[in-house]
């Protein structure tokens, strides 16, 4: 953990020179707008009242040779300012438009910036889905190296399956190919039997929840947080699926509770906390599937037995895939999976498992025995 704090250390400063080149950039950008706004505005009053002033000179000698009434001049004086006008009008406008059009520059980057998967054409919208879950023979590399090797499984809708395996398995991997965030290089993800990539994404997606192990929460309230995915939701609603998960408590240590303001990112709240909150998020979003990665890897003993009583209504009713470490969390699965090495090398019921010398025996016992599931009965 030294290194990684050194590490944290260094990209800092590499930040921090970044920012400053980019500060000091926008410095002398500011220097030179104002330098040029400093000539211009004063330019063209300074024309408007040389104008003006000529006009009324011009004016003068031609009324006292009387070849012109007052009012002509009158009416002149008054015409150069509604030329004048607008073009000053105008250069103000200009600076604003040059703002503008830089919020939308930074606007399109990042609406650009998530369409690594796009809809294929003639891609159909999905209804309401049951949630029976398919990946067929799916290989998946990032780079050259393959991740995922002929991976097979079947999730009748409304089960509950876990990923259990050693770090650099493959686990998240195929969380991410279920939630579409990558297509499979051979094989196919079906979902009610449908290939994910004849589906629109987002009417795919709206029905997905997805937990992750270090969960990002934006600027703004607890509950804002919470209500992120489904946006019309009551506050009663708001409140019952904090309450269910325990944020009740992470709010309670705030003078305003819930209304508390998290700045973008959730700093001032742990990880632990922070997947709390995206816990109540997938509860309220009522998702047809629901992924959680290592969602409770971060949470406290007190907090994880919390949820663990909120995950029969937070799984109920939907296909869910569970990716933890702790196999307390997992022994609620119908089938238990044990990766390694991109492989699926053993799957069961927790029972069946235990009872067999392999991988999963392994790993359980590289875990505390407080964290052991039913081979300590009673719990
Ligand atoms: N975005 C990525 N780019 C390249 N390689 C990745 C990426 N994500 C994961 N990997 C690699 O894929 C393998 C499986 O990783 P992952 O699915 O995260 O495993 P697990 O969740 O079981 O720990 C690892 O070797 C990891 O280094
Ligand atoms: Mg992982």
């Amino acid at each position: 953990s030294g290194m990684a704090v050194i590490q944290a250390f260094s990209r800092e400063r590499a930040f921090q020179a970044e920012f400053d080149g980019m500060n000091e950039a926008n410095r002398q950008a500011n220097v030179v707008a104002q330098k040029l706004s400093s000539i211009f505005f004063p330019a063209i009053e300074f024309l408007g009242i040389v104008a003006t002033g000529a006009v009324l000179w011009a004016g003068a000698y031609f009324i006292d040779a009387g070849t012109m009434e007052i009012g002509t001049v009158v009416a002149a004086v008054g015409l150069l300012a509604l030329v004048f006008q607008p073009l000053q009008e105008l250069s103000e406008l200009y600076g604003q438009v040059q703002a503008a059009s830089a919020a939308m520059d930074k606007i399109s980057s990042v609406l650009d910036a998530e369409i690594d998967i796009a809809d294929a054409p003639g891609a159909r919208p999905l209804g309401r889905i049951d949630g029976r879950l398919e990946l067929d023979r799916i290989t998946f590399a990032y780079g050259a190296d393959p991740v995922l090797h002929g991976i097979e499984i079947a999730v009748p809708a409304g089960g509950c399956i876990a990923l259990v395996g050693e770090s650099g398995g493959g686990k998240s991997t195929m969380a991410k190919l279920i939630a579409r965030f990558y297509d499979p290089f051979s094989g196919a993800v079906r979902v009610d039997g449908t290939d994910l990539r004849e589906v629109e994404l987002r009417s795919y997606r709206r029905q997905l929840g997805v937990v992750l192990q270090d969960p990002f929460l934006f600027s703004g309230t607890i509950a804002d947080n919470i209500r992120f995915a489904k946006p019309d939701a009551s506050d009663q609603e708001v409140y019952d699926a904090a309450a269910a998960i325990g944020v009740d408590r992470v709010a309670a240590r705030f003078e305003h509770g819930l209304d508390h303001v998290v700045r973008e990112g959730g700093s001032g709240l742990s990880a632990g906390e922070r997947q709390l909150i995206s816990i109540a998020r997938a509860l309220l979003a009522d998702p047809r599937i629901l992924i959680l990665d290592e969602a409770t890897s971060n949470i406290d003993r007190p907090s994880e037995i919390l949820i663990e009583r909120a995950f029969d209504r937070l799984l109920a009713g939907r296909t869910s895939i569970i990716i933890a470490h702790r196999l307390a969390t997992v022994r609620r699965a119908d089938e238990i999976l044990v990766v390694e090495h991109g492989r699926i090398v053993q799957r069961g019921t927790e029972l069946d498992l235990l009872a067999q010398d392999g991988a999963f025996r392994r790993l359980a016992q590289t875990l505390h025995r407080d964290v052991l599931p039913s081979a300590f009965p009673a719990a």
